[in-house]
């Protein structure tokens, strides 16, 4: 790699400069968007923004990327995914449009559990293999940063394992990965004939896998599944106060399906995010607004599993709250590879302005990893985290919904999906000579 890079010729650069935190409310109506600036690289971050002609005196050494009249804009950051999974899940699909819920298909042995059951039988090397393609994917739409949980093992042995896989990722594949526990996913089949043999699921997750994980350094949150059916608030409060203690941070699915105060407990835990939220109560959205947790909503779900219901993404932002937009991508409720469609989502069915949904892409979801203060923004000491769309307008990004607009990304000055230079889908008509 070039110690430095010089990216000329975006016709927008779409910055997300400001405090390194996550913007709540009205903060997160502003973008940063500077037409014609350049962008220098030194080692991995960024130097310096300014006019081309002036950056390229400074630079001159510099490898130059050209942008091609493009968007240049922050990394996407993806701060909820369960990309580490064996099978594909497609028979849930159909199962969901002849009349059975979500929740009615795990209580037959399916959803997570069909899941655990195939990730048991595959070996690390195996579920390494499966995920590679998953995450080129996933980069070839602009992710640079992705979170993937463990919770696919739900043995002690079997979440380790999740967790290798993860760290492998993260060591062999451009992504910046940030990975999460996930132990408390679901609670097994075997742990749910009685009161006694759940609490020995629960005492066991403390006990002895918490420690395991955190001994091996291997996760830097924990995260339960807090749902009426799954685990309950008491449940998760213990789970998370223990990983709290032991030094991990905390993430919480909370209000997916029925409100159950989940939001509420991830605000009193001083959680980093509440994810999902669908069906956060009134007092869960005001306990947001004052906090400092990060309301994760992930439209793609909802509009996977054939809800109506979304997010309150627009109470969230108006009572104050941060909000972040993420894929949740998995096998089960969301399978899409496609970041720039849950933009759409955000704009379409949350009512997101533009800039909302940028912001919560990017800085936020940044800030819902705790990495604010590292990518999320284009500004000077912030890592080279960059996307580059064959766009003219940011605001074409949401709108050619499912279209694939990125043309290249990077993540610390590096590669993470080919620089191509492409067709751009409002391209001007080639002039038409009139005959004769
Ligand atoms: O975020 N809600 C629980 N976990 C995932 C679903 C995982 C699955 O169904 O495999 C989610 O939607
Ligand atoms: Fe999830």
């Amino acid at each position: 790699m070039p110690d430095s890079l010089l990216f000329i010729n975006a016709t927008q650069l779409v910055t997300c400069a400001g405090p390194p935190r996550a913007r709540r409310g009205k903060e997160m109506s502003d973008i940063g968007n500077l037409k014609n600036a350049a962008v220098a690289v030194s080692d991995g971050r960024i130097s310096m923004i300014g006019a081309a002609s002036d950056l390229k005196n400074a630079y001159g050494d510099a490898e130059i990327v050209d942008c091609n009249g493009g968007v240049l804009m922050p990394g996407l950051v993806d701060s909820h995914t369960h990309a580490v999974f064996g099978k594909a899940r497609f028979e849930e699909h159909e199962q969901r449009a002849a009349g059975l819920d979500y929740m009615a298909i795990a209580e037959r042995g399916g959803g997570v559990h069909a899941s655990v059951r195939d990730f048991r039988a595959r070996a690390e090397k195996e579920l390494y293999a499966l995920a590679l393609p998953r995450l080129r994917e996933l980069a070839s739409y602009g992710t640079t940063t992705l979170e993937i949980k463990s919770g696919y093992g739900l043995t002690t042995a079997d979440e380790l394992k999740a967790l290798a896989v993860i760290g492998r990722l993260g060591e062999r594949q451009p992504l910046r990965i940030v990975p999460t526990w996930l132990g408390a996913h679901e609670i097994p089949h075997e742990y749910r004939s009685d009161e006694m043999r759940r609490a020995t699921f629960v005492d066991a997750l403390i006990d002895e896998q918490l420690p395991k994980v955190v001994e091996q350094g291997i996760a830097r949150f924990a995260d339960v599944f807090c749902e009426p059916g799954v685990f309950t608030t008491d449940e998760t409060r213990r789970i998370l106060e223990a990983a709290r203690k032991a030094g991990l941070g905390l993430k919480l699915h909370a209000d997916e399906l029925k409100p159950s105060g989940g939001a509420q407990l991830a605000v009193s835990l001083g959680a980093i995010s509440a994810d999902h939220l669908a069906a956060v109560s009134k007092q869960g959205i005001d306990a947001l607004a004052k906090s400092d947790t990060v309301a994760t909503l992930l439209p793609g779900t909802m509009l996977f599993l054939g809800k109506s219901k979304q997010g309150p993404a627009r109470e969230l932002i108006d009572a104050g709250a941060a909000v972040a937009l993420a894929s949740d991508f998995n096998p089960g409720t969301s399978p899409t590879v496609n970041f720039p469609l849950i933009m759409t989502l955000g704009v379409s069915q949350l009512r997101m302005s533009l800039a909302e949904a940028v912001i919560a892409c990017t800085v936020n979801g940044a800030a819902a990893l705790g990495l604010a203060g590292e990518i999320g923004q284009v500004a000077p000491g912030f890592s080279a985290d960059l996307a580059l769309f064959s766009i003219d307008d940011i605001r074409e990004l949401p709108y050619w919904y499912g279209a694939r607009l990125c043309v290249g990304s990077w993540k610390a000055g590096a590669p993470c999906h080919p620089h191509e230079i492409v067709t751009k889908l409002n391209a001007r008509p080639p002039e038409v000579v009139p005959a004769g």
